[in-house]
């Protein structure tokens, strides 16, 4: 609060309070990618507090200098920042670093003493490390009294990175782990998917609105389809992405969050634990994707093969650099939830997502049931499309509806058109990253957008058996797709056995 309460009133975007940020792996490529260019544009934007630092901890050995030549380094490639820029010179004049090793307890004793000599309030420690080392540097904060504030003011949080574990007993023992030292409330998983301005629009296009609601259930839809494409492949990632495939790396957090803003009932409030206790309801309600029935495969796998993509020839996953020849490694994954639940018994959820794939789209499908009569059948040969609301989260941020209209002719014929709203066009200026909205929410203390442990948890008990029965599986092949397809023919069929067919894109 400010000493004049009239201007806090006036005050429409919440600032937080004083906050260092600890950022642990500051010279990996998240930080480079993702956290300097956010806190450059949150700075730029006037919504970091006015004190705030970052402090910046690698086993790297470089001064203060060195790092805050890799921020200006940073925005230049990624926020486009040219020359002199007062916003980065004032960011980078309270930017530290601290070289050392995570599993030597001296090195938390010293940011210990860093943190008390900037004395700026909060502390957020962000683990942009790899998740082998999340245990470790909780523990080290643990054991140096750095988990607990002395004050509200002196809050501590942390921030913990995806992956959140490799299946459920891993994801239950990193809770346990962190519990021991950090209240839920101080815990923010990162599923950057949250932070997309779309994903958060989802609850408004919801919940603000009465007229999607009623219809927002087994009597009016038939089915939804979630898809994440890209078309990038494993790029530089293969160490990481071999041990992980499309089920973890894209299924078990993103889409699973997709998939619970979908079909959540409305929270009481927009609140943290309104919001997540819905989105936990919704999850649990999923029929495990294992079933032993003979031909009910809910999920199938494959990986790419060499093609063509954005007119590019590109090599396959397997001959791609550090991918093992003999790789078994899935980059896509389509499957068939169902939520036995009284809003969405009886409606599939159909999921898909690779790399690879003609182009990168990520969208949300809700496809309504046809009306009960076909009136027009006599006068138009094509049967009606069905309404269809499209989600778009990205490229093209926005939200279409399909429905029938009449062409223009003297004789009846009808035909599906569009009727969309595009961000841009309705707003203007671009959509904030991902990374600044959660950076921002973590350091005003708003866990809405992250995953909270329990929903974790239910959705690798979701996961796990898949990967399980893959193991058992031992297969030395997987469906080919070729590189800038839509997948294998075994997904065609996995959504065919109903009836349906994948929507084009
Ligand atoms: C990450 C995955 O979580 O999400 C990547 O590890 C994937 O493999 C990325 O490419 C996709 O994110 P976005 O924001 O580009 O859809």
């Amino acid at each position: 609060m400010s000493g004049n309460p009239l201007q806090d009133g006036l005050r429409l975007e919440p600032t937080p309070g004083p906050t260092t940020l600890v950022i642990f792996g500051a010279s990996g490529d998240l930080t480079r990618r993702k956290l300097l260019p956010a806190i450059y544009n949150l700075s730029r934007g006037q919504r970091l507090p006015a004190r705030f630092s970052v402090i910046g901890v690698s086993r790297d050995d470089m001064g203060d200098d060195a790092f805050r030549e890799v921020f200006r380094k940073s925005i230049a490639e990624l926020a486009g920042v040219k020359g002199d820029d007062p916003v980065a010179a004032s960011v980078a004049g309270r930017m530290y670093y601290m070289g050392g090793d995570f599993k030597n307890p001296e090195t938390f004793q010293r940011l210990k003493a860093k943190l008390a000599e900037i004395e700026t309030g909060g502390a957020l420690f962000y683990l942009a490390i790899p998740p082998s080392t999340y245990a470790t540097v909780v523990e080290q904060l643990g054991a140096a009294g750095l988990s607990r504030g002395s004050s509200p003011e002196q809050w501590r949080r942390v921030i913990v990175e995806k992956p959140f574990g490799t299946d459920l007993s891993t994801a239950q023992e990193l809770n346990r782990i962190i519990h021991q030292h950090f209240d839920e409330q101080q815990v923010f998983r990162i599923d950057h998917y949250l932070g997309k301005e779309t994903v958060q629009n989802l609850l408004v296009f919801r919940f603000a609105n009465g007229m999607f609601e009623p219809i927002w259930n087994r009597r009016y839809i038939d089915h939804v389809q979630i898809t994440a494409a890209e078309t990038v492949g494993v790029e530089r990632r293969a160490s990481y992405y071999e041990g992980a495939g499309a089920l973890r790396d894209m299924v078990q957090n993103h889409l699973m969050q997709l998939l619970a803003l979908v079909a959540m009932e409305p929270p009481i409030a927009f609140s943290a634990d309104g919001v997540r206790d819905r989105k936990l309801d919704a999850l649990l309600a999923a029929q495990p994707l294992i079933d032993d029935h003979p031909g009910t495969q809910n999920v199938v796998r494959a990986q790419y093969g060499s093609g063509w993509v954005e007119g590019r020839e590109v090599p396959a996953y397997r001959s791609d650099t550090g991918v093992d020849p003999a790789s078994t490694t899935e980059t896509f994954v389509a499957m068939r939830m169902q939520l036995d639940s009284w809003r969405w018994a009886g409606v599939p959820f159909y999921l898909r997502t690779g790399k690879r794939m003609p182009k990168r789209t990520t969208e949300i499908a809700i496809q309504l049931r046809r009306p009960p009569l076909e009136i027009f059948k006599r006068v138009t040969p094509t049967p009606v499309a069905p309404n269809l609301l499209i989600i778009n989260v990205q490229p093209d941020e926005g939200i279409s509806v399909r429905f029938e209209a009449k062409l223009p002719a003297t004789r009846m014929q009808l035909a599906p058109v569009m009727m969309n709203f595009r961000y841009g066009a309705a707003f203007g200026g671009p959509v904030p990253e991902a990374y600044e909205t959660l950076l921002l929410d973590s350091m005003l203390g708003d866990p809405t957008l992250f995953a909270r442990h329990d929903f974790v948890e239910v959705s690798w008990s979701l996961i796990t058996p898949v990967h399980e029965k893959w193991r058992d599986e031992k297969v030395s092949d997987l469906p080919l797709y070729e590189s800038g397809e839509w997948g294998p023919p075994e997904a065609d069929a996995l959504i065919a056995r109903d009836n349906r067919r994948w929507r084009t894109l």
